[in-house]
Parts: C-alpha cells; sequence; structure tokens
C-alpha cells in the first residue's frame, strides 16, 4: 500500500495516523466540543454541496448553519456548493437568488407572490437570478461574512470577518470590506499557479497526513 522507501518509523507513523486522523464522516471532531463541525455529516440538503473536512464553527448551535443559508428555495434551483478543507466562521452566510426582486421595474414590490388581482403581475418578466454560490478548497470563510448569490470564491482565498462578497473573489486572494474588495495576493502569481496546479485538498489522505507540517508551512518561493 505505501512505497518502500519509508522508514519503519515513517511505516509506524503512518498506520498510527490511519488511525488517529479526523474522521471526515464525524459530525463533531473535537471530542467532548459541539459548537464546531465537519459540515458534509450534518447536511442532507440536496442543494447544498459539501467537500469532505470542511468545517463550522457556531458559538450557540452548529445547526445554525443551515438557518445561516437564505432565501434558497427549490423551486429556484440554485445550489451552494462548498469545497474540501474550508473553515467558515460563526455566522457566515449565504444569499441565495430566492431574495432577489426585480431592479429594472419601476417597483421592486413582489406583487404576484399575494395572488388574486396581482397574481399576473409578473406575466412575461422573471425575478434575477444570478446563479449558483461556488466555493472553492481550502477557503477561510471569516466571521459574519456574506456571500451574495452567484458569486464563485477560488481556492485558497480568505474572506476577512464582516465582508459582503458581491463578486467573484480569485484564487488565493484576501478580500474584505462591503463591498469586498481586494486587500492583497496570498502569494505571487507564480507561486498562486503553482499551487492551483498541486490541488493538495485532492490528494489521497495519507499523502496529507504525512504533508501536514508542510502544508501549515509558507511555501517556498
Ligand atoms: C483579513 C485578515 C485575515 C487579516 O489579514 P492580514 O493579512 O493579517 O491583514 P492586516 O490585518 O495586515 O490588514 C490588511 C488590510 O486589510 C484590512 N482589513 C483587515 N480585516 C478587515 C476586514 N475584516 N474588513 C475589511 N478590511 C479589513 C486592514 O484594515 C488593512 O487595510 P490597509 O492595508 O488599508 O491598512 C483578518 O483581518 C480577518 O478578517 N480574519 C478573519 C477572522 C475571523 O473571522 N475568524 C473567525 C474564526 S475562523
Amino acid at each position: 500500500m505505501f512505497s518502500s522507501h519509508f522508514s519503519p518509523f515513517g511505516l509506524i507513523f503512518i498506520r498510527f495516523s490511519i488511525f488517529f486522523m479526523p474522521n471526515p464522516t464525524t459530525l463533531y471532531p473535537l471530542p467532548g466540543y459541539d459548537k464546531l463541525c465537519f459540515l458534509k455529516p450534518l447536511l442532507n440538503n440536496p442543494m447544498i454541496e459539501v467537500g469532505d473536512f470542511t468545517y463550522y464553527a457556531d458559538f450557540e448551535d452548529v445547526h445554525n448553519f443551515e438557518k445561516n443559508v437564505k432565501y434558497h428555495f427549490d423551486f429556484n434551483n440554485d445550489k451552494l456548493i462548498i469545497g474540501k478543507f474550508c473553515s467558515i466562521a460563526h455566522g457566515a452566510e449565504f444569499i441565495l437568488n430566492g431574495g432577489n426582486h426585480q431592479v429594472e421595474a419601476m417597483s421592486t414590490y413582489p406583487f404576484n407572490i399575494f395572488g388574486e388581482e396581482w397574481a399576473d403581475a409578473m406575466e412575461g418578466r422573471q425575478y434575477p437570478h444570478k446563479g449558483d454560490i461556488v466555493i472553492g478548497n481550502d477557503v477561510w470563510i471569516g466571521y459574519r461574512a456574506v456571500i451574495m448569490p452567484g458569486v464563485t470564491i477560488g481556492d485558497g482565498a480568505i474572506i476577512a470577518a464582516c465582508t459582503v462578497v458581491t463578486k467573484d473573489v480569485a484564487p488565493y486572494s484576501i478580500v474584505g470590506g462591503n463591498p469586498a474588495r481586494e486587500i492583497r495576493k496570498r502569494f505571487s502569481e507564480s507561486k498562486i499557479a503553482e499551487l492551483m496546479a498541486l490541488k493538495w485538498w485532492d490528494w489521497p489522505i495519507e499523502k496529507i497526513n504525512l504533508h501536514a507540517h508542510y502544508l501549515c508551512s509558507p511555501p517556498e518561493e
């Protein structure tokens, strides 16, 4: 199963790491602590996709995660897609397309939803639909950030606390403010290209276990 160049000590380490590494199907990966959960085992909603090891922390109740996914109605057929190894802080909110009113019309008031005489008010017209929210891998979403509909956040990005993200965020960039503006890139363009090609989050878990210390160190420029 493992290549032969590992030392005997390495083999012992690998075996231990298989037994004791966090299990992505565990709801509460921190023993005795229920304010942080892996999202994949928590969610059972076909309109939300989440990758392994992505976690959500909530000071009150991690079940608030779905409460933070707003205006997500099945008739809109839009999805919230989140990659692997993301860190999502308390109060991060995702606004889907069910919250959109008309912008070009004379009134933003949604007459048709009240039926009766107003039932046909939207005939021939549709509410704006900006598409899915797509969050890449290894994205850190800060406290109370708000992600608007149709936004794609690239791998390795950081969303600063209380940021409102209205436009796509480039991979390995840090954005902050309302509306979100780029604060800076995390690495040089060439290093970002290398990391995007590396896609460490898709490595076999044994390889990730072996390289966890390397992943927690700055990349060599
Ligand atoms: C963005 C963040 C990671 C800081 O990154 P950093 O590289 O250390 O940045 P600095 O603190 O040096 O700030 C850099 C710039 O970003 C701005 N900035 C920092 N946080 C910001 C925020 N939340 N919103 C808007 N701008 C912000 C700073 O004012 C500074 O601006 P300037 O260059 O005009 O002076 C951090 O501020 C943050 O928001 N972390 C999230 C914390 C959190 O929510 N944790 C939850 C637990 S998972």
